[in-house]
């Protein structure tokens, strides 16, 4: 691919984000071919500090070239680390192997990890950067949609084991956080779509202003069309942005984010590990966690018909049964998986559920016959 003889920045479709947590308080920085200058972006953390870009091979192969014209425009000494692509990276193997390079590359508590990828390289080198001599400064520039809106977002990072996805892992906020939405257009369908499934959450989770917006423009921010690909990236950091800040290390009201996801985890868990992906899970989780909402007569049935449209017309799976479709779902298999669900607390379930659109609560007292009832209908076919 040529590079383009001149850059275009339309500044006016830039917008930031800021995660308002006092000394730890970071800006997400959103726009069109950020990379081609993100020198500006990132000069306040990085210039005159040496830094080590942690990626892995697909993403190094067709974004790095962007970022290293601008890291070299800053003048600074830099390296690139490379992770094994995909979930298996996110092992205490390769985490042990991502520290012994940088003490390989000689590097001091003064240097900036920068985590270029998808949210399994932020993840690792989340962790990396939080470990690495008890903490240096890491820089968030996140290429898949789910990472933009998600994973880069909140400081969290982990690692998984036999026991698990998830389970070791610590609180590390980025000073920065860069979401070019043209490195997006790279990414297979399906991975864009499980991003977006995460940004239906976070409209649900908003109100209607912003669920109303998502069923007007998903069309057009799904087609690449840069300025509602940015809003929606946008309205989603901004999610998360305030949940975090409500609750930084999880103790309570974090819990929101989890919309859709205590039903999405058991699916995952039922499917195997890496064998769906994650937005998808969460689309058919959001569609369940509103019908046993309607079910337990906390909101109108209607919400569940206009959320199954929307997801259904975005191309996602509008419940657990249009989720690799040739397979028969066992409901009480599914419901056996929550019980083990890390979020359980002193053994009960903790269902996010809603009130309305823009209306979700925590509730630690649905009775599983209740749930079992919703998943039966959620599996079944036709
Ligand atoms: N720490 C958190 O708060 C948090 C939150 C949500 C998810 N996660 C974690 O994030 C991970 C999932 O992240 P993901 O969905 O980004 O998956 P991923 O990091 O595995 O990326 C998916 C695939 O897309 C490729 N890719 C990345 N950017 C690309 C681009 N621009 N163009 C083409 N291909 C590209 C990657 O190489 C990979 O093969 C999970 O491990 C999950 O647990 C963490
Ligand atoms: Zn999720």
């Amino acid at each position: 691919m040529s590079e383009r003889p001149t850059v275009r920045v339309d500044v006016a479709e830039r917008r930031t984000v800021r995660v308002d947590l006092a000394e730890r308080g970071y800006d997400i920085v959103i726009g069109e071919r950020l990379l081609e200058t993100a020198e500006d972006v990132l000069a306040p953390v990085v210039a005159g500090r040496r830094t080590v870009v942690v990626t892995d091979a697909v993403v190094r192969d067709s974004h790095l070239p962007r970022l290293a014209q601008a890291l070299e425009r800053l003048d600074i000494r830099w390296d690139t680390v490379t992770i094994p692509v995909g979930e298996g990276a996110k092992s205490f193997r390769d985490l042990e192997a991502l520290l012994e390079r940088l003490l390989d590359l000689g590097i001091d508590r003064s240097t900036v990890l920068v985590a270029f990828g998808g949210g399994v390289v932020g993840d690792v080198a989340g962790f990396a950067a939080a470990l690495f001599m008890r903490g240096i400064d890491l820089v968030q520039i996140p290429t898949t949609l789910m990472s933009q809106v998600d994973s880069a977002v909140g400081g969290k990072n982990a690692i998984n084991t036999r026991h698990g996805k998830n389970l070791v892992g610590t609180f590390h906020q980025p000073r920065i956080v860069l979401n070019d939405v043209s490195v997006l257009e790279s990414l297979p369908r399906r991975e864009l779509l499980s991003g977006y499934g995460e940004i239906v959450k976070c409209g649900l989770i908003r109100g209607e202003r912003e669920f109303g917006w998502l069923e007007e423009h998903a069309p057009a921010l799904l087609a690449f069309d840069s300025g509602p690909l940015i809003e929606a990236v946008r309205m989603g950091c901004e999610t998360k942005a305030r949940i975090v800040t409500a609750d930084e290390r999880d103790r309570g009201d974090r819990a929101l984010v989890n919309l859709g996801h205590t039903f999405a985890h058991a699916v995952e868990t039922e499917a195997g590990h890496g064998a769906l992906p994650h937005g998808e899970a969460v689309a058919a989780g959001l569609a369940a966690a509103a019908a046993l909402s309607a079910r337990l007569g906390h909101c109108e049935p209607s919400i569940v018909h206009r959320l199954r449209s929307h997801l259904r017309n975005a191309g996602l799976p509008d419940r657990i049964a249009a989720l690799a479709s040739n397979r028969h779902w066992n409901s009480g298999a599914i419901l056996g998986h929550m019980s083990h669900d890390k979020k359980t607390v002193a053994g009960r379930v903790h269902f996010v559920l809603l009130r309305g659109i823009g209306a979700p609560f925590v509730d630690g007292s649905v009775p599983p016959n209740a749930v079992l009832e919703v998943l039966d209908n959620e599996c079944r076919r036709g």
